[in-house]
């Protein structure tokens, strides 16, 4: 278990943890996102002792850490740092064994931790062991960056942006590596990303932070339904429409360059309005561009007369929807009336915009790919 209490770190004048407090239970996979600069690696190297904070306690296992040597304490935490950091002049084996060597385990026991990592990762001893860093692919060299963090079998790993550098291919399945070695090993796992999917792919509970201060700290699905403010909201974006569609209102659908004609204006000024837009209905307001009805190329056909006006022949038979009405009933509405489109109004009664197949078709696309 790790346990914050209060703690405090400053660089001169910038409080970079300001009263920082939060405990990870053992097991867990932890995960702290936030913009950069937010704190998140100086969070992580106080656990081990890397920063110490100017206040506050910080324990493992209930003991003060402050009052554990330091070089002991390491050996109970893995410790996968910022950009790769394999030591480019040794090979893989020697990598992976650092810290049982400084552990003093036999030979015969390094060459054993080498064979079974390896293969824990599908990668053949005999390929790669005495392969250099720079022999290797980056998510190779990442995957050795995990391994030599595990290769004390430590209860405690804390990993910075291990997976920042690589294609999102390589990514995922390097998550699933370590989702699956954290289950099998039963590892406390404080991880640091600031890739809110990735958070979202790994993380028991996710703990968010911004300029020092902890914003919300709750697993993925609770973060989801309930973000604490905008930045986590903005953090979670696409994410939180497609887990939570009951969070979706009419205006997250909206096409909002429309074509409205005044009532006032001629029919002859209104079809020819039509045609350069090519629609066969226009949305009519009044002189405040407040909506007051539709008008359609039928409408106009059916009645004959120069001197006649929009406002003559304008319905105002459809049901209109507000901005922050719930989209399930814009699509409901949009499905069983014969109308290509449904029509959104704002609070002071103007035209936000329209909501068509299209258009809905276009805002799922972009929530669920970007
Ligand atoms: N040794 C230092 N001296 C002065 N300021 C520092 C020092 N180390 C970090 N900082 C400042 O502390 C703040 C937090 O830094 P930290 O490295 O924890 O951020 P981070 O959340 O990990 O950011 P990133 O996502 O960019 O890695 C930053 O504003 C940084 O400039
Ligand atoms: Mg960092």
């Amino acid at each position: 278990m790790i346990q914050f209490e209060h703690v405090v770190k400053k660089y001169g004048d910038a409080t970079v943890l300001d009263d920082i407090s939060f405990t990870i239970e053992p097991g867990q996979f932890a995960v702290l996102i936030g913009p950069s600069g937010c704190g998140k690696t100086t969070t992580l190297k106080t656990i081990n002792r890397l920063i110490e904070p100017d206040d506050g306690t910080v324990r493992i296992d209930g003991d003060d850490i402050s009052e554990v040597n330091r070089v002991q304490l390491r050996r109970r935490i893995g410790y996968v740092i910022q950009q790769i950091g394999l030591f480019p002049n040794m090979t893989v084996a020697q990598n992976i064994t650092v810290v049982p060597k400084l552990l003093k385990y036999s030979k015969e026991d390094c060459d054993k931790i080498v064979h079974d990592m390896l293969e824990m990762v599908d990668m053949p001893y005999d390929q790669y062991a005495h392969k250099y860093p720079s022999e290797m692919s980056g998510g190779q060299q990442q995957r050795i960056g995990v391994l030599r963090a595990l290769a004390a079998s430590p209860p405690i790993v804390l990993m910075d942006e291990p997976f920042g550098a690589l294609d999102p291919m390589t990514r995922s399945a390097l998550q699933d590596e370590i989702l699956h070695l954290q289950k099998k090993l039963k590892k406390t796992i404080v991880f640091v990303t600031h890739d809110m999917e990735e958070a979202l792919n790994l993380a028991d509970v996710i703990i968010f932070m911004e300029n020092g201060k902890i914003t919300q700290m709750a697993p993925p699905e609770e973060m989801l339904k309930n973000p604490a403010n905008e930045s986590v909201k903005n953090f979670l974006g696409k994410h939180i429409a497609v887990d939570d569609p009951s969070t979706l209102t009419a205006a997250d659908f909206l096409r909002t360059n429309v074509v409205t004609v005044d009532s006032k204006k001629s029919l002859r000024t209104c079809t020819a309005q039509m045609m350069r837009s090519n629609v066969d209905s226009l949305i009519v307001t009044d002189e405040n561009d407040k909506y007051i009805g539709t008008v359609s190329v039928e409408d106009i056909k059916s009645v004959s007369g120069d001197d006649l006006r929009v406002a003559d022949v304008l319905k105002n038979d459809r049901e209109t929807f507000r901005v922050d009405d719930d989209a399930k009933r814009c699509f409901d509405k949009l499905l069983s009336t014969k109308d290509n489109y449904v029509i959104v109004l704002k609070h002071d009664d103007t035209v936000a915009g329209i909501i068509t197949k299209t258009s809905i078709a276009k805002a799922l696309a972009e929530r669920l790919w970007g």
